[in-house]
């Protein structure tokens, strides 16, 4: 076993994240050394400076692992191995030293609810029904007049079922049809998935990002699944079905514990961060299990689905705080390599000046906040290409391409992602500025981004500190970070049209740490203040 990677750092907690900035790079799109037109894992290492000087402390990798990438890496062939095209595993262990003495920590991406029809496994099981491997999936005999055996579907709308003409089976999928279900009541696959934890965990990697935990168990008496209804997710609502026995069965949360002390035998302990796609917070809470011996992270749909509006917002941060068991800590996420985008253009419209609002809320709420890449510069979506020449042929609401575009880093040619003529997705021809531009300027959102990240440094209270809502005026959102009485930071955001006055209360003071407006930074505040529709500050009550 390799010990902490991350060097001269003294492990604030046991469960580091906590502290944590998490930066998720789709390694396909951030930078590519080799000129192939695809990211890969040493154009990371190349640009371990920005990540750096950025200030984040762990980097959370999409798959990596070999796939025919029919679903772009989330159909896995290989469980432990490094897809030819982000590189070698010579590179990934390199990547974890490199990053580790930068005091960063390297997150991988897992999926343990399916593989990739092309898996070792799968071809053995559907190649003999006698196969030991069989057991790995789930087969079902056609229904009535060769139906599938029940009227689930899966995520991308079809039925969740593929007849495999070979074994005169249908096999279950929650995703693509090249994507078959595991059966996670087969105590072999558990098995095998704790020999994959380890060995990454082994190498030296800081935790494991798990996709579509949601999906992971299956009611095994396949029970139908409902119509969908109000509550349910948006996804749920367009395809009319609840996925309520298609996943989603307790036996998962037996499965999240014992990874967790699998985790919990490394020093430090290794990051559990589960993708929970659920359409309530309420539904995160059992992901969590006592707050420390589950999940350390959880993914949360609903406030990444949240309008950009101080009602909305403060009554999914509010319920979070209040269903989450009070060990437990939340994780913060405002754009995705998914259907739902970037944050700058879903929540923001491309205007910076409300990037740079949610910068503030996402950086400064309680819980981990994980940057998307690009949005430490506002980075927006880019224009949907035809259906015929999209990369993702998955069938989702958004084509999910538009926010997986190469990262923006100089001006010229394939905005310095690539020197290939054909990056594997087109650069933008135009966009935000780039990160070379940014840099330029002490103006920009960039520097905005990471001055933020070095106050939460300088502010304990940032990070670990309570947080309590405050009185706010319409349109805005106002929170208080620190405990009580001693003084703290008071975050206000304006996120309507007109502008509003934020009182701080006659006995308080205030001094500005940071504004939207830069031309704010380090004013003191006696009483109100006013903020601009779109303007936010961070201010420092005394
Ligand atoms: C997760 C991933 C998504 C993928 C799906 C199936 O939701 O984020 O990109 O298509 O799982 O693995």
């Amino acid at each position: 076993m390799v010990s902490d990677p991350v060097q001269g750092r003294e492990a604030c907690a046991k469960e580091w994240w906590r502290d944590a900035v998490v930066y998720n790079i789709y390694p396909r799109s951030w930078r590519d050394a080799n000129g192939d037109g695809h990211g890969d894992l040493p154009g990371i290492i190349e640009r371990l400076d920005h990540l750096e000087w950025l200030g984040v402390d762990a980097v959370w990798l999409n798959p990596i692992m070999p796939s025919p990438n029919r679903d772009w890496g989330y159909d896995i062939a290989d469980y432990t191995a490094v897809h030819p095209d982000f590189g070698t595993m010579a590179d990934l262990d390199e990547l974890v030293e490199a990053a580790g003495r930068r005091g960063i920590r390297l997150v991988l991406d897992l999926v343990p609810s399916h593989t990739s029809d092309e898996h070792p496994w799968f071809r053995a099981a559907r190649s003999d029904r006698r196969s030991p491997y069989r057991e790995y999936y789930v087969w079902r005999p056609p229904g009535i007049g060769g139906a599938p055996p029940n009227n689930w579907i899966s995520y991308f709308g079809e039925s969740a079922w593929t007849l495999d003409e070979q074994s005169e089976e249908y096999y279950l999928h929650s995703f693509l049809p090249e994507q078959p279900k595991l059966n996670w009541w087969s105590a072999r696959v558990a098995e095998e998935f704790e020999r994959v934890l380890r060995f990454w965990f082994d190498r030296g990697v800081g935790g494991m990002r798990i996709d579509a935990l949601q999906t992971l168990v299956h009611n095994p008496e396949l029970t139908a699944n409902p119509p969908a209804s109000e509550r349910d997710t948006s996804l749920e609502r367009r395809l009319g079905q609840r996925f309520l026995h298609s996943g989603g069965q307790p036996e998962t949360h037996h499965f999240v514990r014992d990874w967790r002390r699998t985790a919990d035998a490394y020093e430090p302990t290794r990051l559990l961060f589960g993708e929970t796609w659920v359409s309530s917070v309420d539904d995160l809470s059992p992901y969590y299990g006592d707050g420390h011996d589950a999940l350390g992270l959880a993914w949360n749909l609903p406030f990444l689905s949240s309008d950009f509006a101080a009602i909305s917002l403060r009554a999914v941060v509010e319920r979070t705080m209040s269903v989450l068991p009070s060990a437990a800590w939340p994780a913060w996420a405002m754009s995705t390599h998914d259907g739902e985008g970037r944050a700058a253009t879903r929540w923001c419209q491309g205007d910076p000046a409300a990037t740079r609002c949610a910068l503030l809320l996402l950086l400064t709420l309680r819980g981990t906040p994980i940057l998307y890449y690009g949005d430490e510069i506002g980075m927006t979506d880019a224009t949907s290409q035809p259906a015929s020449v999209r990369r993702d042929t998955a069938e989702t609401a958004a084509p999910r391409d538009r926010s997986r575009a190469p990262m923006r880093w100089e001006p010229g040619p394939a905005a310095g992602f690539t020197s290939s003529a054909r990056p594997w997705l087109p650069a933008p021809a135009a966009g935000v500025p780039t990160v070379a531009e940014q840099r330029a300027d002490r103006d920009s959102v960039l520097w905005f981004c990471r001055d933020l990240i070095m106050l939460r440094r300088r502010h304990p209270e940032l990070m670990a500190g309570a947080m309590r809502f405050v009185p706010a005026p319409e349109g805005v959102l106002a929170w208080e970070r620190g405990d009580s009485g001693r003084g703290g930071v008071v975050v206000a955001v304006n996120l309507g049209d007109a502008p509003a006055a934020v009182g701080l209360g006659p006995l308080t003071k205030g001094q500005i740490l940071l504004g939207t407006d830069r031309r704010r930074d380090g004013q003191t505040l006696l009483g109100d203040t006013s903020l601009d529709p779109r303007e936010g500050l961070l201010i420092r009550t005394v």
